[in-house]
């Protein structure tokens, strides 16, 4: 692969001081179970259900080989010292034009800095080395450490607020829509 090409599939590599942002691959079920099994988490989360079995984990590493990289680009959030600490990444949707920035950082790692870091690096990458020109995100309204965390990654509210459903909570929830330009 040449310099100026693209880095998509499996070996996307995102380097920052503290973390490595990677593909989630076998292997990385239970540190996925163990981290994203907390209401706190996926009650912030679209597509997470609660309770989060250890199945629902192998699910979600066992999709990523059906995921059109071109489109979507799950990552894991991997400590330098501790390992799995989370999961970021990009989805996309069927009618929207951009992927959307999501993540979720373990309680244990919580107010140290990681999403930020995590997410800023991820949206740097999406231009630099996925050549998307723009990245789409969304908050639940009362999620204010995630609207501190896409904020200070430059993300800008669109003014647009709509309901969007949080399979954990079974209902839907004011989500606050954001965008970033590269
Ligand atoms: C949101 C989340 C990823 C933040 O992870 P984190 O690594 O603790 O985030 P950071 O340390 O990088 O930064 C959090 C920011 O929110 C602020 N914050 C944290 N808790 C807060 C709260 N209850 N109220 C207001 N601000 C808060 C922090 O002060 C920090 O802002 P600052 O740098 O200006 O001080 C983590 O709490 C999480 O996984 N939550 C559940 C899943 C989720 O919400 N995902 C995003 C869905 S849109």
């Amino acid at each position: 692969m040449s310099a100026n090409e693209p880095s998509i599939g499996p070996s996307v590599r995102i380097e920052t001081d503290r973390l490595v942002l990677r593909p989630v691959q076998a292997g990385d079920a239970s540190a996925i179970h163990a981290g994203i099994n907390d209401y706190a988490i996926v009650s912030m989360l679209a597509n997470a259900p609660w309770p989060y079995g250890p199945g629902d984990a192998e699910a979600f590493v066992a999709s990523m080989e059906a995921r059109d990289r071109t489109r979507e680009q799950p990552l894991a959030i991997e400590h330098r010292r501790h390992g799995l600490i989370g999961v970021t990444g990009f989805h996309a949707s069927q009618d929207e034009a951009f992927p959307e920035l999501g993540y979720w950082v373990a309680r244990d790692h919580w107010g140290q800095g990681y999403a930020s870091e995590a997410a800023s690096a991820a949206l740097v990458w999406a231009h630099e080395g996925w050549g998307k020109r723009a990245v789409r995100a969304g908050h639940f309204v009362e999620n204010t450490a995630s609207a501190r965390v896409l904020v200070k990654a430059g993300m800008l509210y669109t003014g647009v607020v709509a309901p969007l459903y949080s399979k954990a909570r079974g209902e839907a929830v004011p989500s606050r829509k954001m965008i970033w330009l590269a």
